[in-house]
């Protein structure tokens, strides 16, 4: 059935929040869908400015091609926000909800005066029924306050709050996309919230098969999407505790990983040991888990879950101490190369990246940076401009570590594990040091080029 609005279109799709999520998800609704117009809208003018641009604001491999093939004909960028809601039947929600700086709940829990300004503009702006999609990650029964807002006006227009959280990974955004594990999706279960459900539900069964889309109620739907990123992470903090204790016992944590993760009941991905997670997600999450449990009552759970970003912070710092002990115990006017900015690889994003705080440290330490990211410097630059010290960014990896005394990878971008590392030692200022946070660079190797090598829960290699 075509749509009275717009009767081109099957649906009207809005998303407000053009970010990480926003954008690819909805790009790939209207990849998927050529029958639904999608539009997408932002308070951030110059953000959708770029969406409507060559050189989009996130980089996603993949995504480009995916934007390209649906912008202009059911997919739109735009800064009308009211036009916006008003001419669509699901806006999806996708606001950033960070962790709060202030107040009540400072450092714990989620900020959502993004998401409520939202609901109160849908409210105000609305003329006709809508279902509202939750895709931001927050906190359980947050619904409930979502509804609250909604029907505070008894306006006559019907709103049917649903949740529908998004588990892809950035790096594999496209591919999670559009091969999705699950599309998860929670609803009130009375007949308009399984209605409504229904509606999204076949969006999603334009490409997602129906047995990976599964319902729930709405609060089991709301709190899976914390609970998921809390066991990510803790499977990265368990091997790295684990690592730990690799280096301590001459025991190889990647052998470890591969034995363990032969069992099936555990199986093998994600236990990769690495300097640390990062990502806007996991940490904020876990906080926002641990905050809800406190607020229940529930101590010894938060505890528990709190000790997982406390082995995530150990990580990082024991990895600074390394370099200090292996260099002589000073950093002081050492040229020290970061090889990676972004969190993660294939992508530019350097929220709570590892590299932050171990960039900051070392300056601490006095050492003087070089960094290299294919895709991070931009934010780089951003997340160090109010830190004291000498830091410059190079494109170019060979540049960049070359009259260095240590590198440190920091990011497992495939470029690193590619490089002339003869070439590289040579430029290097001797004894040369290589600290790979992320076990990507062949250790042997590197050694026998003339490094001293430390890698993650390894024995080191060292001609000192
Ligand atoms: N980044 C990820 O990998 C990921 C994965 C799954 C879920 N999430 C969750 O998705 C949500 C969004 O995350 P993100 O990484 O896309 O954030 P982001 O910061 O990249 O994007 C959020 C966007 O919302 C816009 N915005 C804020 N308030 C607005 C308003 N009132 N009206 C219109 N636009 C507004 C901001 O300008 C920004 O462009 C968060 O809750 C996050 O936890 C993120």
């Amino acid at each position: 059935m075509k749509n009275a609005m717009n009767p081109h279109f099957k649906k009207h799709i809005l998303c407000i929040g053009a970010g990480y999520v926003g954008g690819p998800t909805m790009a790939m609704i209207a990849h998927k869908c050529p029958d639904y117009r999608v539009t997408i809208v932002d308070i951030n003018p110059e953000r959708i400015a770029q969406w409507n641009s060559d050189r989009l604001p996130i980089y996603e491999p993949g995504l480009d091609e995916i934007v390209r093939s649906a912008r202009g004909r059911n997919l739109l960028f735009s800064t009308d926000i009211e036009k916006g809601i008003q001419e669509s039947e699901i806006i999806f929600v996708s606001v950033n909800t960070p962790t709060k700086t202030f107040g009540v709940g400072a450092g714990m829990a989620a900020d959502l005066q993004y998401w409520e300004k939202t609901a109160r503009q849908i409210l105000k702006s609305a003329t006709s029924d809508k279902i509202i999609v939750e895709k931001s990650t927050l906190p359980v029964r947050t619904a409930r306050a979502m509804e609250r807002i909604l029907f505070s006006e008894n306006n006559g227009v019907h709103f049917e709050v649903l949740s529908n959280p998004e588990f892809l990974a950035e790096g594999t955004a496209i591919r999670d996309l559009e091969a999705p594990d699950r599309v998860l999706i929670g609803s009130r279960q009375t007949e308009k919230g399984l209605e409504a459900r229904q509606q999204l539900a076949d969006i999603y069964a334009n490409w997602v098969p129906q047995e990976r889309i599964l319902t729930t109620d709405i609060w089991s739907s709301e709190l899976s999407k914390l609970v998921a990123n809390a066991f990510l992470a803790q499977r990265i903090s368990s091997i790295n505790a684990i690592a730990a204790l690799c280096e301590k016992t001459e025991a190889d944590v990647s052998q470890v990983a591969r034995a363990v993760g032969m069992d099936t009941r555990i199986g093998g991905r994600f236990l990769h040991a690495s300097v640390g997670f990062g990502g806007s997600c996991f940490k904020k999450d876990i906080l926002n888990l641990v905050y809800i449990c406190r607020h229940y009552g529930l101590n010894e759970v938060a505890n528990y879950w709190q000790g997982v970003i406390d082995i995530n912070e150990y990580q990082q710092e024991h990895f600074v101490v390394t370099m200090l002990n292996a260099m002589f115990n000073t950093l002081a006017g050492k040229r020290i190369c970061l090889f990676g900015f972004a969190f993660k690889a294939d992508t530019g994003d350097t929220r709570e990246s590892p590299a932050i705080y171990i960039a900051r440290r070392l300056m601490e330490e006095h050492a003087d940076l070089v960094i290299t990211d294919p895709k991070a410097l931009d934010n780089a630059k951003m997340d160090l401009k109010d830190s004291k010290g000498n830091v410059c960014f190079v494109d170019n990896p060979y540049e960049a570590a070359s009259g260095c005394h240590a590198i440190a990878v920091m990011t497992e971008w495939r470029q690193f594990r590619e490089l002339d590392y003869e070439r590289i030692y040579r430029s290097m200022v001797k004894p040369a040091f290589i600290f790979d946070g992320r076990n990507i660079v062949d250790h042997q190797r590197l050694f026998e080029t003339g490094f001293n090598v430390y890698p993650t829960g390894k024995p080191v290699l060292t001609h000192l």
